[in-house]
Parts: structure tokens; C-alpha cells; sequence
């Protein structure tokens, strides 16, 4: 049995990822820690909460006592990092909490891990941390780190405190670098879930700037089986890019769900543009390709239909968060900071 704990399990890719392997292994017994912020919800782990294989903790990384307990009592001897403060918008608002737990909390695994020597640690991080490209060119593994955002630089730092385990101690640390997820369950402040659930309510669809900013988008499951390839067989002090060559623009997509769900171009409304607002990204994953032979499974013009439809189907997952904290949030983003 592999003891692995998985951090930020109740959010979007993480709860996917648990999901996925308790329902395709039985040779890893899962322990979550998730102390459960506005994106963490345990709606997303309805189907496996009573699995023989799975352990629910609620708590934060960045407790000491906390993951140190955990690390004996459950004897960990895998972790996948998960855990973040995860959205660039609320990163521009305030930035304390991303370094708080994307750096410390990261840090405190890293420790943990260490002391515990861990068979591998896996660091679930972004492209974001390589900055944006102009209309040309790919990210790959060595191009220079130049995170813009105060997310993406939390990120950056704690991918090179990662490295710097693996090469100070030899701890087993690998990192994935994953373009932007899609999928069920994705909390509604993100591009995807935010217009779907606007244009299913008649509400305007914010677009920051000139809406041409393009993202390479991948389906979460893919992301996910890239996760665990990584997680196993990945070589220790390497980077994997994971993408699925699928860039598109923030327009195109937002044309794409409107027509999808037969609602009219009218509720497009533009909004002044982000702050530091990254052109493009685009990922190479050949070094994930060439050697642990993953490749995407999902095509997009597929898969954002089954996400749309998911989200059709699950209104009362949405409905719960956009009636709760989430409206003030979005009146503070959208009736102010963003408003022309
Ligand atoms: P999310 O915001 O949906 O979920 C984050 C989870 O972490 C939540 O369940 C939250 O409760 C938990 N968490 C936050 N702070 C914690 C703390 N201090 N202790 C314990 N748990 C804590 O995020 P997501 O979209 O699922 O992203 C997961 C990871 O993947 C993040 O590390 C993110 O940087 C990375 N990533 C995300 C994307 C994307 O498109 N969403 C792309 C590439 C990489
Ligand atoms: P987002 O989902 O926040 O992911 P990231 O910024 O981490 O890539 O945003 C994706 C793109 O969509 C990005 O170019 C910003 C843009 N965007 C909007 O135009 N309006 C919105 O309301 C949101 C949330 C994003």
C-alpha cells in the first residue's frame, strides 16, 4: 500500500485527483489535508468519502505540529502538493495569504518530508511561474522562470525551494507545471465556470482588456493522469510541463458557451484589464510525452461541452456558492475594482 498524502483535496484538481484514484487503485491509501477556504469543498468528495482507502483531515500546512502528526501517524511516505491560494484576481487584492500558504505551507511539507524521508514528493505547480510569451514560441522546462502576478511568484518560490530539497538533501522532489484546468466542480471565480454560470443567469460576462489574452487549456483528468505519472515514475529534481495544445483565446471561448447554450453575444461587457495581465501562454510537453509517454485524452471542443453540461446538470453545487461569500467577492471585483 502507498501511503500518500494529498493536500488541498477538497478543491478543483485536487478533489478530481482523489476521485480518479480511488475509483482506478487499491494500492494507495489516501490521507487529505485540506483546511477548507472559500475553494474547498467537500461536495467534490461525496463519492469516496466513506472509501476504505481515504482519510478526510481538516487542517492547514502551514501547522507544524499539525503535518508532523500526520506524517507519523499515517506513515506518509508519498505527498502531492495540491494546496494553494490558487487565483491570480484575488492575488492582485491582497497577496499575504498567497505566500502564507503557496511558500510557508510548501515549506512545511518540504520539512515534513524530509524528516519522514519520503519516497516522493510531488509539487503540483503552474506555466505561470515562466511569465507570458509574445505571439510566438512555447514554454519548456528551461525557460527562465519570470512569474508576474503575486500568485505566480508564490508559486516560482516555492518551486525553487522544492529544487533546492531534492539538491541540498537529495529529498525525491518532482514539479509539474500544468496550463490552465477545466472540468467539473472548478470554482466560479475562474474564466470558465464564471461565464458558464453568468450566461446560464443572464448576467454580464466580464472580459478584462481586449479579451484576446490566449490560455492553453487542458482538461482536468488529463492534467490529473499526468499528476500520477509524474508522481511515480518521474525522474527526482525534474520538471515536467504538462499541456494539451489547446490555445485559445478568452473571446473565442466566450463565443464558444454562449453559442452552446444559445444566449446572445449582448451580455459580453468589457472591463478595464487586469493588472499585469499575461499575454499568452503555451506549453511544449514533450519531455512528458518522450518520457513517461502521457498525452492528453480530451480534445476541447468535446470536453467543454461535457463541462458546460456538468454544469447544466449541478446547479446546486453553483447556486450554494455564488448565494454565500462568493457575491461579495464578485461585487467587489466586477461592480468595482474592474468597472470602467
Ligand atoms: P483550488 O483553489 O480549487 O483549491 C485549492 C485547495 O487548497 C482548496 O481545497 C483549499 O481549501 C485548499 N487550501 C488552501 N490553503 C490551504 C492550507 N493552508 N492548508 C490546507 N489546504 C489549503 O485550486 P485548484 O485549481 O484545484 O489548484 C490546485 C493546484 O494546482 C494549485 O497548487 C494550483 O497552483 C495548481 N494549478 C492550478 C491550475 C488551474 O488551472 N486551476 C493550473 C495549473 C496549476
Ligand atoms: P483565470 O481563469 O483567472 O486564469 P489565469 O489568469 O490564472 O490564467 O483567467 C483566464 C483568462 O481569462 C485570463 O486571461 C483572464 C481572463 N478573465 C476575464 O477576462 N474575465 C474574468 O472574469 C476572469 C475570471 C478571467
Amino acid at each position: 500500500m502507498k501511503n500518500l498524502l494529498v493536500t488541498g483535496g477538497a478543491g478543483f484538481i485536487g478533489s478530481n485527483f482523489i476521485n480518479y484514484i480511488l475509483k482506478n487503485r487499491d494500492d494507495v491509501f489516501i490521507v487529505n489535508l485540506d483546511n477548507l477556504t472559500y475553494a474547498g469543498n467537500l461536495e467534490n468528495l461525496k463519492a469516496c468519502e466513506l472509501h476504505k482507502n481515504y482519510k478526510f483531515i481538516k487542517g492547514d500546512i502551514c501547522s507544524r505540529e499539525l503535518v508532523d502528526e500526520i506524517f507519523g501517524k499515517y506513515n506518509i511516505k508519498h505527498v502531492i502538493n495540491f494546496a494553494a491560494e490558487s487565483h491570480v484576481d484575488r492575488s492582485i487584492l491582497g497577496s499575504e495569504i498567497f505566500f502564507t500558504t503557496n511558500v510557508i505551507g510548501t515549506n512545511v511539507l518540504l520539512e515534513a518530508a524530509r524528516r519522514y524521508e519520503v519516497e516522493r514528493f510531488l509539487q503540483i505547480s503552474t506555466d505561470e511561474v515562466y511569465g507570458s510569451l509574445g505571439p510566438e514560441g512555447l514554454f519548456t522546462e528551461s525557460t527562465p522562470l519570470s512569474p508576474n502576478s503575486p500568485y505566480s511568484s508564490s508559486k516560482a518560490s516555492a518551486d525553487l525551494m522544492a529544487l533546492s530539497f531534492h539538491h541540498t538533501y537529495g529529498l525525491p522532489v518532482v514539479i509539474t507545471r500544468c496550463s490552465n484546468n477545466y472540468g467539473p466542480y472548478q470554482f466560479p471565480e475562474k474564466l470558465i465556470p464564471l461565464m458558464i454560470i453568468n450566461s446560464l443567469n443572464d448576467k454580464k460576462l466580464p472580459v478584462y482588456g481586449d479579451g484576446l489574452n490566449v490560455r492553453d487549456w487542458i482538461y482536468v483528468v488529463d492534467h490529473n493522469r499526468a499528476a500520477e505519472l509524474v508522481w511515480e515514475k518521474g525522474t527526482p529534481g525534474e520538471v515536467y510541463n504538462v499541456g494539451a495544445e489547446q490555445e485559445m483565446n478568452n473571446i473565442e471561448i466566450i463565443k464558444l458557451i454562449l453559442s452552446y447554450l444559445g444566449k446572445s453575444e449582448k451580455l459580453i461587457e468589457y472591463m478595464k484589464d487586469r493588472p499585469g495581465h499575461d499575454r499568452r501562454y503555451a506549453i511544449d510537453a514533450s519531455r512528458i510525452k518522450n518520457e513517461l509517454a502521457w498525452k492528453p485524452e480530451y480534445k476541447f471542443e468535446d470536453a467543454i461541452k461535457e463541462t458546460i453540461d456538468w454544469y447544466l446538470n449541478n446547479k446546486p453545487w453553483w447556486e450554494n456558492i455564488i448565494s454565500g461569500d462568493y457575491r461579495d467577492y464578485y461585487r467587489n471585483m466586477y461592480e468595482k475594482f474592474y468597472k470602467h
